[in-house]
């Protein structure tokens, strides 16, 4: 079995890592992309992002391609109008294709069902309906909380196609997450399901909305899809969507919205305790995410199946399930549950069935994968894949190359894509076919795109040096803002290196001596668990809000499967019953997380300590805590008020072993 090493040792491996793979001449001459795209855009890059644009269907046509005279509040192809759903849907129908499976979706129980262009446009217009009957319209907000069902899609689509704005909340979140997501943007109305299929078994989701719209005056109505039978609790706010889309006429003729029209929010952790809610627009979000996806993908629409293996509750499912890969005619996979379900070859056997040939999915997947063992895949026919992508956090050479040689049979390239909730599309990565890819690097700024690593001033690093990943062009995709809070925005992306205008990412990258750029995790303190991003501020203002806990300090260690994991210290209040610091107080406060944010955010390590390690200013030294966490030799502790504590904690945690 081949095992994954620590964070720490990928780290090293990486920076040595020299290896390069130049695509094949069959594969190059058969691709998307071409080394003609970075002349171009480096050219002219609006009439450049102008000719992507054309990509989409405009009811009105754009007269300027950028307006940054508001920077940092972007607008693209001013002026013009179109409908975003009937991109992704109508037009694909008009064209002839209607015939073509847009989804090939597998439920986990092993139900399945195939939805062409032609239906996929019938079902969206008898959701759109269903919107328009319950009043929801242009500019309202509506919050999405599901499983990965069809009828998700269809959600999206819908709100696109009457200007409504999603919220999509992962259906992994806490009651409590749900809330406050709505509360935020005021939403007025709530899809969701009575239950979701998770490892096998049907667990109830609609009983965390009840709660979660108890606490929410916004919301008017909860359309709830049956898809696990589970028995719910009812209230006036309830429709069942059996009852109230199907009734529907299956024609809606669609509005075209301006170009900067909103499309959704999507919340996501910063580096205090509230999420930020990531506002995207209309037509430039769907150019790059179209873009992207038919070059970084290099998606043939007539012969490809394609399967990115995210969770629509994140920004890789919005752009590289529904928007991206639907704007182009895809076929796709979608898949209902976890890899595992009901054995460590499920993906392996989707792919087989599917004949899958693009595959996009993330390192802590992967790395999940060589844990499990090679044999797995090998007893498959993976012959089809032509294409695979990774995305979320840095992979490491090791895993890369499994990837390379267990799913891509040697040969399929590999993308290392590098992007965020905020860029709303691909922003660096290799083009495959054009690039030479090496494994651990995301290597290039996409054409269009402009993005350099700098130092502490803003200035560009050598060859070889690391420093701070920026934004230093305005694109397509980006976020608009931060829902009403136009200071926070200012704040977080554009103050750090205000001076030069650059967007700050709050990445740490370095460029190898080709220039190619190697993304080092974030510098910020923000954790990225299994690519998850959560605030460490978040999970610290979850375990205070338990009685038990009197303080607590947060770090993310290195975690040799999920990239980092989740590790907490805290001091708990004096006589916090008699078994404080046992292994059921312990639990209880890992149970707290999961019911104030959801279980990806619990802690896989809790420690009790007699103090936290603070500066003069009073605050906390995370990078001592990080050596203990990580089992190293404690740093440089002359920075603390009191320099003493780091023993005292230490001393503590060897008693308890
Ligand atoms: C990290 C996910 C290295 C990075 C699309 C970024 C990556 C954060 C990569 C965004 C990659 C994403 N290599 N790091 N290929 N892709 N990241 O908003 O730290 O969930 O800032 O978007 O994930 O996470 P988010």
């Amino acid at each position: 079995m081949t095992q994954s090493p620590g964070q720490g040792q990928a780290l090293d491996n990486l920076l040595t890592e020299s290896r390069t793979f130049p695509p094949s001449a069959e594969f190059a001459a058969q691709a998307n992309a071409r080394p003609e795209l970075y002349e171009e855009a480096k050219a002219d890059r609006e009439a450049f992002w102008a000719k992507q644009a054309e990509r989409l269907h405009w009811e009105t046509k754009w007269d300027q391609v950028l307006d940054w005279s508001n920077a940092p509040f972007a607008k693209w192809f001013v002026g013009g109008k179109l409908n975003v759903a009937y991109n992704c849907v109508d037009r694909h129908v008009e064209s002839g294709h209607g015939d073509q499976v847009a989804i090939h979706w597998e439920g986990e129980p092993g139900d399945s069902r195939a939805i062409t262009y032609a239906e996929l446009q019938r079902e969206v217009s008898k959701a759109a309906n269903a919107l328009a009957s319950l009043g929801i319209g242009a500019e309202d907000r509506v919050a999405i909380y599901m499983p990965m069902i069809p009828e998700a899609i269809f959600a999206m689509l819908a709100c696109a196609r009457v200007g409504a704005l999603h919220n999509v909340v992962f259906g992994g979140f806490s009651a409590e997450a749900l809330r406050t997501r709505i509360q935020d943007s005021a939403c007025r109305l709530v899809i969701t399901t009575d239950g979701q299929y998770r490892r096998g078994t049907p667990a109830p989701l609609k009983p965390a909305v009840d709660e979660a719209v108890a606490g929410a005056p916004s919301v008017e109505k909860v359309l709830v899809v049956k898809r696990t039978d589970t028995e719910v609790a009812w209230t006036d706010k309830d429709v069942w969507w059996h009852e109230l889309v199907d009734s529907q006429p299956d024609q809606h003729t669609p509005e075209a919205f301006d170009s900067e029209h909103p499309l959704f929010i999507l919340y996501t952790s910063g580096t205090t305790g509230k999420p930020k809610g990531i506002l995207h627009t209309s037509g430039g979000y769907l150019t790059q995410t179209s873009y992207t996806h038919h070059n970084v993908f290099d998606l043939k629409p007539d012969t490809d199946v394609y399967w990115c293996t995210a969770d629509i509750g994140w920004v890789t499912g919005h752009s590289y399930i529904v928007y991206g890969p639907l704007s182009n005619r895809v076929t796709q996979v979608v898949y209902e549950g976890t890899p595992n379900t009901p054995h460590e070859g499920r993906h392996w056997e989707i792919v087989q069935k599917y004949g899958v040939s693009i595959y996009y999915t993330a390192p802590t997947l992967i790395r999940t994968f060589m844990k499990w063992g090679a044999d797995i895949p090998a007893k498959y026919d993976l012959s089809s894949l032509r294409v695979l992508g990774s995305v979320g956090e840095p992979i490491n050479p090791e895993a890369w190359i499994w990837y390379r040689e267990n799913v891509g049979g040697g040969k399929a390239p590999i993308v290392d894509t590098w992007w965020q909730t905020e860029t709303g599309a691909i922003m660096i990565s290799p083009l495959p076919g054009v690039v030479s890819t090496k494994p651990g690097s995301a290597q290039r700024p996409l054409p269009g795109i402009g993005a350099k690593v700098v130092n502490d001033e803003g200035v560009e690093v050598e060859h070889g040096g690391g420093g701070y990943l920026v934004l230093d062009e305005p694109w397509p995709s980006m976020l608009r803002g931060i829902w009403g809070d136009e200071e926070r925005y200012r704040d977080t992306y554009w103050s750090r290196f205000g001076e030069q205008g650059f967007y700050f990412a709050g990445d740490g990258a370095k460029y190898d001596d080709d220039g190619d750029i190697w993304l080092l995790g974030r510098v910020d303190d923000v954790m990225n668990v299994s690519g998850h991003r959560i605030s460490t501020t978040e999970v610290e203002s979850a375990l205070v809000s338990h009685p038990t806990v009197a303080e607590a300090a947060v770090v993310g260690a290195s975690d040799a499967t999920t990239g980092q994991g989740i590790v907490a210290f805290v001091i708990l209040r004096g006589g916090a019953g008699d078994d404080a610091g046992g292994a059921e107080a312990i639990k209880a406060l890992r149970d707290h997380v999961a019911k104030e944010i959801g279980p990806i955010a619990k802690p896989r390590q809790i420690m009790v300590v007699p103090e936290l390690p603070k500066t003069r200013s009073g605050k906390i030294m995370r990078r001592l805590l990080r050596d203990v966490a990580e089992n190293r030799a404690v740093g440089d502790v002359t920075t603390l008020a009191d320099s003493s504590v780091m023993d005292l904690i230490s001393a503590g945690l060897q008693s308890d072993k």
